[in-house]
Formats: structure tokens, C-alpha cells, sequence
């Protein structure tokens, strides 16, 4: 035995160096920076549409079911139109059928196509004045590789929009990249293209005015940081929950909500529990209401009415307490507790204010919020305020629903596959930020 031992290692050793031919070099993750625009709080990645490949500027939305591209000047020698008895078209029920169309022949007009109903996916858009039934097309999308160079799919399915839609988009954007829990969603569309990677993606919002950050898709790590910082081994991880009644265009059929929840159970501010109607924290199984949504599309964390007085009270009580000696002043809208910035220190996690902390599914899976994820900073002609970014969301749709300042320098992954959320908390405590990602050299 021995004597067989020996060799048999070697040859396994041997075996184990020589690189699999098979194997494609590694393109994943595909990524895209995520540029915040500040006038209007959204965050935009760029994705490269068409044949020729053109830089194309899209809202990116963790709630929509589709992606959307602005088509009244749609010009790609490219795009296809899908025939509505294709296979593609009988996976999307629910959907609808241009049977003949009398115009000129281009990307919104074509006889048999499947058409996208409304998917209302912001409410800057007033869809009465836009046409909300538009054509599915085809075509090229292609995404920065692990090498540096792009990476493309050739079947990217998206609805082609009116100008209509652009109503309320920060100035470059020409559509909606769809980061839903939906099979037409980017990550799952690009899962379904590299198939051997993880149906996986993560998102690392920056709030810089200049540097952005970053979205990965089809990978569950290493998320590579400046000076060697590697964020996928620092993530808590809590079950992602579905909206059985989630919003679609046909009010008839229930399906599965494309947006992501999460199983908060208790709010803590200073340590210490905020009282509040436990009830709301549950999606309501005949309404629909309820629940704690994550979104891209809020810029401040809204918290339902009755949460949100609770909240602010036990806000004020524990900043007034001895160790932050906080008086309030005058707020400036839409936040109502605003603090005067020269009495608030500032520390590696921002300004310094009593922590809030999201309990999730377990005691021990807490999401930490600190000053630079719960203050905003409001300079205006004479005043100077650190404000708490909660605004008070009312008593209709989700209970509670966090916003992009609260998502900020925390890195986030949706594994789709195992359907859970993994976070963070703020990354500034471990030295880096969002703007800290080491994208690949890009090569021409
Ligand atoms: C789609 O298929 C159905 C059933 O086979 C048929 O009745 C219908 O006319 C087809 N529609 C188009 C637009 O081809
Ligand atoms: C659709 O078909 C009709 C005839 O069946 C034709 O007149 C029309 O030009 C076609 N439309 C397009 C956009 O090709
Ligand atoms: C995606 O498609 C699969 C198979 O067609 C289906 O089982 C699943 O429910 C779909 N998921 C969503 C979120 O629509
Ligand atoms: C708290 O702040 C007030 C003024 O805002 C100041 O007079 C007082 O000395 C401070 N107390 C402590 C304990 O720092």
C-alpha cells in the first residue's frame, strides 16, 4: 500500500495543475459603477446597449419587475421585436399582443409583438400621459468583466419607452435598470447568460457627489476593496421575503411582488427598544400593506406614521441624554428633527447621534445604523443642520421602507438562488467606502 501511495499523489497532484481546458476565463462578476445624482437623489449605473455598444445611462430600481430604454430615437442594427406566440412571450403571462400596427416600422411598431403593460415603476412617471403599453425588444447589453473589457448578452429582453417616461429622470438617463426579484430582472437575465455563476448580485451605494460606486453581478465574492479589504467576508445574512400580493399590471392575478423585503422585528435607538405596533411589521395577506421593503427609489428611510412619531421620540429623548447633549432647532423640510451642526461632533461614522439599530429575523442580526447613515446635512443661505433622514411615510403601502441615505457605504448582496439578504452595516467602520471598489483596468 504504501508503495502504491506515493505515486497515486503525485499523480493526483499532477492532475490537479493542469488547467482545466474547458473552463472560460473568469468574466464574472459583470459590474457597473452607481453614480448618485444629487438633484434628484437617484442612482444611475451605465450599462452598454445596441449594436454599436452605446454608454446608456439607467435608474437603477430594486423594485421593478423589467428594465425600460427611452425609444423614440432608438437607432441599433441589432434590436428584435418578440413575436407574442414565441417562447419567450408565453413564459411572461399577463402581458399583451400588437397584432397589426398601422405606423412606420421601427422599435414601437411592429405587427405581432408582445407588448409590456404598465409596471409603474416610479411615481415621477404620469403614466396617463404616456403610452404604458410597449413593445418588448431584443437586443445587445454588455457590462464591464473581471478582465476589463465588456461582456455582452445578446438577448436582452427590455420594453421599449416614450420619451413620456423620462419625465422626472435625472438629466442623461434614458431609462430604468429593473434589480427586481423577476426573471426579466438584469442580474437574473445576465445569470441566465453565465449560467455557471451564482444567481447572485450585490450593490454598493455611494453618496459622493464625484465617486461612485458599485454593482456586481453573477458573484458571491471576493468584493475587492482598496488596501485589500475583501466586504464578502464581513456580511450577516437574513431571509429576503416576497410580497405574495405584489404589485402588477393586472390586478386580477397575485404573483410574487418583484420587490425585495426584509423580517425586521424590532427597532432600537440607543439600545434601547422603540414601542411601537409590532402588527405593522407584517405584510397584510389580504392587502398586500405592511412589511419592511428595501428601496433604491426613496431617498430617506420612510417610516409608517404611528413608527415614525415613536421613532422620533425616542430619537430626541436619547440625543437630549448626557452623552450627546443635543438641542433641537428649527427643522427644514421634509425632515422634523434637525440638530445645529456645530453642536453635533463628527466621527469616523459621521456625525455623532445615537445609533439605530434594524433587528431582523434572529436578536443577533442587527443592521447598525450610524450618524452618516441616519443624518443628513442641510446647508442653506443661513442655516446649518444635521437633520435625522426619516421622513414619515403615512399610513398606506409598506410600514416601512429604507431609503437610499440608509443603504449608503453599506454593501448589500441578493442571493437570489438561497433567497437572503446579506449586509453589512457601514463599511466606513472597517476603513473603506463605497467609492473604495477596485474596478478592473479597462482595456480597449
Ligand atoms: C397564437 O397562437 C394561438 C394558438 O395557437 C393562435 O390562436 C393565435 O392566432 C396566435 N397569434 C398570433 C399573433 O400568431
Ligand atoms: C402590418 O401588417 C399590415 C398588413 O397585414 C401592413 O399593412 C403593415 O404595414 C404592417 N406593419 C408593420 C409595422 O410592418
Ligand atoms: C421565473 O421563472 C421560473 C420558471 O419559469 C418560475 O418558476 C419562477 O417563479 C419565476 N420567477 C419569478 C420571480 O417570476
Ligand atoms: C449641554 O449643552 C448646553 C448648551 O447647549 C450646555 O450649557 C451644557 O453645559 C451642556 N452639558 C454638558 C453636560 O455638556
Amino acid at each position: 500500500m504504501a508503495k502504491l501511495a506515493v505515486p497515486l499523489l503525485i499523480f493526483f497532484f499532477l492532475l490537479s495543475c493542469i488547467p482545466s481546458q474547458a473552463a472560460p476565463p473568469l468574466q464574472t462578476p459583470l459590474q457597473t459603477p452607481i453614480q448618485k445624482d444629487h438633484s434628484t437623489s437617484q442612482y444611475i449605473i451605465t450599462a452598454y446597449l445596441k449594436t454599436p455598444l452605446m454608454p446608456t445611462k439607467l435608474v437603477l430600481d430594486l423594485g421593478a419587475t423589467y428594465s425600460w430604454v427611452n425609444c423614440d430615437d432608438y437607432i441599433s442594427s441589432t434590436y428584435q421585436h418578440v413575436p407574442c406566440n414565441s417562447s419567450i412571450a408565453n413564459s411572461l403571462s399577463a402581458y399583451g399582443c400588437e397584432d397589426i400596427c398601422d405606423g412606420p416600422p421601427g422599435p414601437n411598431c411592429a405587427n405581432n409583438s408582445f407588448l409590456f403593460l404598465l409596471d409603474k415603476p416610479l411615481e415621477t412617471v404620469d403614466y396617463k400621459k404616456v403610452n404604458s403599453l410597449n413593445d418588448a425588444l431584443v437586443d445587445y447589453l454588455a457590462l464591464l468583466n473581471n478582465l476589463g473589457s465588456l461582456s455582452s448578452i445578446d438577448n436582452f429582453i427590455f420594453s421599449c419607452a416614450r420619451t413620456g417616461f423620462l419625465k422626472g429622470l435625472a438629466k442623461g438617463v434614458t431609462g430604468l435598470a429593473s434589480l427586481g426579484n423577476s426573471n426579466l430582472s438584469i442580474p437574473v437575465q445576465i445569470n441566465k447568460a453565465f449560467s455557471s455563476s451564482p444567481n447572485c448580485f450585490a450593490m454598493c451605494l455611494s453618496g459622493s457627489i464625484s465617486q461612485p460606486g458599485v454593482a456586481l453581478f453573477g458573484s458571491k465574492g471576493p468584493y475587492n476593496f482598496l488596501h485589500g479589504i475583501d466586504l464578502s467576508k464581513s456580511l450577516l445574512y437574513t431571509p429576503l421575503i416576497f410580497n405574495p400580493l405584489g404589485r402588477d399590471s393586472d390586478s386580477n392575478t397575485h404573483r410574487l411582488s418583484p420587490e425585495y423585503y426584509v423580517g425586521l422585528t424590532a427597532i432600537k435607538v440607543n439600545g434601547k427598544m422603540v414601542a411601537f405596533n409590532k402588527a405593522l411589521l407584517a405584510i397584510d395577506d389580504q392587502s398586500g400593506s405592511g412589511g419592511t421593503r428595501i428601496s433604491t427609489v426613496v431617498p430617506y428611510t420612510k417610516l409608517q406614521s404611528s413608527i415614525y412619531k415613536a421613532f422620533t421620540l425616542a430619537f430626541l429623548k436619547e440625543a437630549a441624554s448626557s452623552a450627546f447633549n443635543l438641542t433641537t432647532t428649527k427643522p427644514v423640510k421634509p425632515f422634523r428633527v434637525c440638530y445645529p451642526a456645530d453642536a453635533v461632533k463628527t466621527t469616523q461614522m459621521g456625525p455623532a447621534v445615537p445609533i439605530i439599530e434594524l433587528v431582523l429575523d434572529r436578536q443577533d442580526v442587527v443592521w447598525k445604523m450610524f450618524g452618516s447613515n441616519s443624518m443628513v446635512r442641510v446647508t442653506k443661505k443661513s442655516v446649518d443642520l444635521w437633520c435625522l433622514g426619516f421622513v414619515d411615510g403615512g399610513i398606506d403601502g409598506p410600514s416601512i421602507m429604507i431609503g437610499g441615505l440608509q443603504l449608503e457605504d453599506n454593501l448589500l448582496q441578493f442571493d437570489l438562488q438561497s433567497q437572503k439578504l446579506g449586509f453589512s452595516s457601514s463599511i466606513l467602520s472597517k476603513g473603506t467606502n463605497c467609492a473604495d471598489y477596485e474596478f478592473p483596468t479597462r482595456k480597449v
